[in-house]
């Protein structure tokens, strides 16, 4: 959602270069219009370049533009305003002294507006020009430094921000509040960005802002200060090319890579969590947990529904109370809590700004947190008591797959190591593996798409554990398909949606629990005889002869991540089918970082 790069540096480097690629780069996180500002030498002033749309249009619309040693380039995903060439930043201050790039949501900028800029002219209608206008004010009586000051510290929201005085082409300054953002530097110069990902080939080493700090930065010369301008430390760490860079390879779509990695994620986390055939986590984790009278697990969208099978898990493993809450409602409404609770935070990107409003009320009342996160330099990760990382890789395609498998992965390591009496979590996460890549390796799912998905809606439906996988395949549909869809627990259908099925509506059953298995059964009968277009995904020991997709058997608390899979692949068929946009579906950011 937003991003943000920023470079200065030698002459050695093109900064047109090193935002662009770092824009690129960031294209995953969702956006809707890009844009770029560059210092023209020739003219001895700074240049905006941008549009609603694809990074590309500004790469080509920059094609003849003279090299820079100073630029600031955004990927906006829309807030504050239509999706116009108007409304995509970089932004202007009203004399055009300021230029200004941001991410996140300035939630008091009309208090602002019509507080101290009664009398501006306005380019856009955006949030974001209300800060290029408060330092342009500001700078009227003070410094530039004092100017951004004043302006941040009235600010509420969240906020990434990079500025730019165009009487000054040897500096860039920088602020967070909430949302992220990291400086890396080189030999070459200074990046700035909103996700280590922009820094990779331009930065050895990096330092992540950290909340209300501002950055003075020239290309040989890093300051670091808190809004009261007392300076910060900067503490360096080395960036790991390896684990930040993704490239396609052969796939068409990262979606398509990531779902056929799950298998060697699976087999990582075993390499990374289990030794003598025993699960093993920071005995520090273990100790708070079981000291805990009730688990609250904390996430949203896909991680809350890895959420639910973690519970299941637990619970079923452990014995121990676990609730699982929407982020964004918990941040609001805390539920009455038990005396000595532990928080799990559960977050492919560790960003995710509903997450992050948790954490911080959890954090005031002293209560122990772990996140689990994909992204161990992320904000969540850094901020909790401790973090289990997924070790899924990075995750380009906005719709998550792999991340899904690896957090339901290492909630059984530990669950398993909660309890003195593990399954072979060794064993069980291998089968499931072999299963998902028997599947993997048949599967000819394309023309079932094909079939199904021409019609507008669509019903995903299980029990018990296999509820949770209709919530997340119906959330994958309809992500990146644009198909309705809900996922039901099969037994609730007749409650009263089942007035919504009609000929042909198509009803996907999940059935791997062999207890409850009649019960879905019958419920798709109730549906068969109103006319729907039925589908059954199968274990082995739970099949028909005439289900259509018979997955291999594995234990049954791990089911979900096997049959998840031809509900992810059916998700990208369908999507392929549509023509539609798969790895950067409409409206949809990767990193959610504003509430
Ligand atoms: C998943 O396909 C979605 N794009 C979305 O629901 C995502 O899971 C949610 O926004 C939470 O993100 P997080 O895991 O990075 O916190």
């Amino acid at each position: 959602m937003c991003g943000i790069v920023g470079f200065i540096g030698n002459n050695k480097k093109d900064a047109k270069d090193v935002v662009l690629s770092g824009l690129k780069k960031l294209e995953y996180r969702g956006y809707d219009s890009a844009g770029i500002s560059l210092f023209d030498q020739r003219f001895e002033t700074f240049k905006i370049y941008k549009d609603f749309g694809r990074v590309q249009k500004i790469v080509d619309l920059t094609q003849k533009v003279d090299p820079s040693s100073i630029g600031i380039g955004h990927t906006r995903w829309a807030t504050h305003g239509k999706v116009t060439k108007d409304n995509a930043h970089p932004h202007y201050s009203e004399s055009k002294r300021f230029i200004i790039v941001h991410n996140g949501v300035i939630e008091n900028y009309e208090e602002l507006k019509s507080q101290y800029l009664k009398n501006s002219n306005f380019y856009s209608e955006t949030d974001t020009e209300v800060i290029a206008q408060l330092i342009e004010t500001f700078s009227k009586s003070f410094n530039v430094e004092t100017a951004i000051l004043t302006t941040l510290k009235l600010l509420e929201g969240s906020y990434a921000l990079l500025v730019i005085d165009t009487s000054d082409p040897e500096t860039i300054y920088a602020a967070k509040n909430k949302s992220p953002l990291v400086l890396g530097k080189s030999k070459d110069g200074v990046t700035i960005a909103s996700d280590l990902m922009a820094l990779v080939g331009y930065a050895n080493e990096y330092f992540a802002l950290v909340d209300h700090s501002f950055v003075v930065a020239k290309a040989k010369n890093i300051k670091s200060y808190n809004l009261l301008h007392e300076p910060l430390q900067m503490n360096y760490l080395k960036i790991n090319q390896d684990e930040v860079s993704a490239e396609l390879g052969t796939y068409q779509h990262y979606m398509l890579k990531e779902i056929y990695e799950q298998p060697s994620v699976i087999r990582r986390i075993v390499s990374k969590y289990v030794f003598d055939d025993l699960p093993k986590i920071d005995k520090q984790i273990i100790n708070q947990m079981k000291q805990s009278d009730r688990i609250y697990i904390l996430a949203a969208g896909t991680s809350m529904h890895a959420g639910y099978v973690g519970k299941r898990m637990v619970e079923e493993i452990t014995n121990m109370p676990v609730e699982v809450h929407i982020a964004s409602e918990f941040a609001y409404h805390m539920p009455v809590l038990t005396r000595n609770p532990y928080f799990i935070l559960i977050t492919q990107s560790g960003e995710t700004a509903d997450l992050r409003a948790c954490l911080l009320k959890v954090k005031k009342l002293n209560h122990p947190v772990l996140t689990i996160t994909n992204v161990k330099t992320s904000t969540l990760a850094r901020e909790a008591d401790h973090y289990l990382e997924l070790f899924a890789g990075p995750e380009i395609a906005v719709a998550s797959t792999k991340a899904y498998i690896a957090q339901i992965a290492v909630l059984y390591v530990l669950a398993n190591s909660l309890t003195d009496a593990p399954y072979d979590v060794k064993y069980e996460l291998e089968k499931v593996a072999k299963s998902i890549e028997s599947f993997l390796d048949h599967q000819n799912l394309a023309n079932i798409a094909h079939d199904l998905f021409l019609k507008r809606n669509c019903f995903y439906i299980g029990r018990d554990i296999d509820y949770y996988t209709a919530l997340e395949a119906s959330l994958k549909l309809k992500e990146i398909s644009y198909i309705q869809t809900e996922g039901f627990a099969a037994g609730e259908l007749k409650h009263g949606t089942i007035a919504l099925i009609e000929n042909n509506t198509p009803v996907i059953a999940i059935i791997s629990n062999k207890t409850i298995a009649k019960n879905t059964r019958s419920n798709l009968k109730e549906v068969l005889a109103r006319g729907a277009q039925t589908l059954i995904i199968s274990l082995e020991k739970t099949s028909q002869p005439n289900d259509d997709i018979i997955l291999k058997d594995c234990h049954e608390l791990l089911a979900p991540m096997v049959t998840v899979v031809p509900t992810q692949l059916l998700s990208y068929y369908a999507a392929l089918e549509r023509g539609l946009d798969i790895d950067k579906p409409r409206n949809l950011a990767k990193s959610v970082t504003v509430e």
